[in-house]
């Protein structure tokens, strides 16, 4: 049996309020490298989508009381089985999604992290202690500040990290006590549903989550109806703000694209080093990652140094077939998404830009590509690329190097390779991102840490205690009479 195959034949359940059930209409999955279909999942009629609400709605009480070690159980057994069944759960997010398969294992390990943190923040959610004697009106009171839900959450996930960041959904709602209704993409549906399987093995209450794999229009249905007052998106900026203009009054939070920059200074020694992590992650999963590097700018005393090394470790990168593990960078998630990747390529070629290295497509695969001298009005360079292409540009100072990290519509995360504190402090004063990466690519990213953008990048937080936080709001209770 090979690893597409066994992920066939009958539908996958969706989960309605924590329980497996069918339904008459399915949707296919198929390999994004050559085009297989490799499961069908059902997708949720009107009415079980409706049963799934309201048993969010009817649990909210009960779920916010059920005690935190309940809670904290149910989100380490999660990432136990996640450790316990990797291998084969990252063959499916290959499977689905066509990202090599040493990228899907590490995919799998971040998502244990992932709910591993969930738990150890769910046993800790306690809340502070204020006192309010400070003020001669309130001598002897106190006050107890905690958060509580807002109320169900519905989390929105993308196809590119069709586990963790459905994990980055799932886990900080059920670690908060908020129930959740997870809608995965339609074409990575598979690791949401296997999330449910594990979950469905725990002591969580009933309706206190559901997966629901459902269409857009019946999205936009749970993001205008008013039980669900949290929606947690992460996906296409046109998409993200379409829901938000849909539902003003909600908290929306929305983690949108990027057209990450890498800047490479001229103190930084270590030039093969950037240039190796720079190749590395402008074509991670065929860079469809809101953080891969799609922008590296570099200072003029170390460029010529730097570039036949980026060149050369660009070069270097194995494209193929994702379930081999030598593989480097795989198909894009369809060939539409690569067709438009080589029509942008072939925009910015025709308006001057000069092409490095790559620029060929072969199905859903796009060749690893660099560019240089793109006008900054080209969309390789101003928009969000998602696929394996960087622009590189030459700066005569760090100073023109954050205003071309700035001269965009979006701000998610910058990479800044130098060894001088100054300047290190100067760009997370300058630089309008949510998080600057020194010493490293903009891709970075730890699960536990407050993760974001800014502009067009959207805006809340992810990272387990930062959702946690959007996805709550302080409540106090003031105690008077009190020998403080
Ligand atoms: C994203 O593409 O938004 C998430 C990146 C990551 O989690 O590494």
């Amino acid at each position: 049996m090979n690893a597409t195959e066994q992920h066939l034949p009958t539908p996958r359940p969706a989960w309605i309020a924590g329980r497996a059930e069918q339904s008459d209409q399915t949707l296919a999955v198929h390999h994004p490298f050559d085009g297989n279909e490799i499961a069908t999942v059902c997708v949720p009629n009107a009415e079980q989508v409706e049963r799934a609400v309201a048993a969010a709605v009817d649990a909210q009480l009960t779920f916010r009381t059920t005690p935190a070690h309940v809670r904290a159980a149910a989100l380490d057994h999660v990432s136990r089985q996640l450790a316990a069944r990797a291998e084969e759960i990252a063959e499916m997010i290959t499977a689905e999604n066509g990202k090599p398969l040493r990228w899907a294992v590490l995919e799998v390990n971040r998502a244990v992290s992932t709910f591993r943190f969930a738990a150890e923040e769910a046993r800790r959610f306690s809340g502070e202690l204020q006192r309010l004697d400070t003020d001669p009106n309130a001598e002897g009171r106190l006050a107890v500040v905690r958060r509580v839900p807002r109320g169900p959450v519905l989390g929105i996930a993308p196809f590119n990290f069709p586990l963790n960041l459905v994990a980055h959904k799932i886990a900080p709602a059920l670690a908060a006590g908020a129930p959740i209704i997870v809608k995965p993409a339609p074409r990575t549906p598979l690791s949401a549903l296997l999330l449910g399987e594990l979950l469905a093995e725990t002591d969580l209450p009933e309706g206190s989550w559901s997966v629901l794999t459902v269409g857009n229009e019946e999205t936009m249905a749970l993001v205008k109806d008013p039980r669900l007052p949290v929606v947690s998106f992460t996906g296409s900026g046109p998409v993200g703000w379409s829901l938000m203009d849909a539902a003003p009054r909600k908290q929306v939070v929305l983690e949108l694209g990027g057209n990450g920059a890498a800047v490479v200074c001229a103190d930084w020694q270590d030039l093969d080093f950037a240039a190796k992590r720079i190749a590395t992650f402008s074509n991670y999963q065929a860079g469809q990652s809101c953080i891969a590097v799609q922008r590296v700018i570099v200072e003029r005393p170390v460029a010529e140094e730097f570039l036949p090394k980026l060149l050369d470790a660009i070069g270097a990168l194995r494209t193929g077939d994702p379930h081999d593990p030598d593989v480097e960078v795989g198909p894009l998630v369809d060939e539409a998404a690569a067709e438009r990747v080589e029509k942008w390529v072939n925009e910015a070629v025709s308006s001057g830009a000069k092409l490095l290295a790559g620029g060929k497509r072969d199905g859903a695969t796009v060749e690893p590509t660099v560019l240089s001298e793109v006008p900054f009005d080209q969309n390789v360079w101003a928009e969000e690329v998602f696929g394996p292409v960087l622009s590189v540009s030459v700066v005569d100072s760090v100073d023109e190097a954050f205003a071309q990290v700035n001269d965009s519509k979006y701000g998610l995360q910058a990479g800044l390779f130098t060894k001088d504190v100054q300047v290190a402090f100067r760009a997370r004063a300058e630089l309008e991102v949510g998080g600057v990466i020194v010493g490293d690519v903009p891709s970075f990213r730890a699960d536990q840490m407050p993760y974001g953008g800014v502009k067009g990048s959207g805006f809340g937080r992810e990272g387990v205690r930062s959702a946690m936080a959007d996805m709550t709001e302080e409540r106090v209770m003031v105690l008077t009479g009190l020998e403080l």
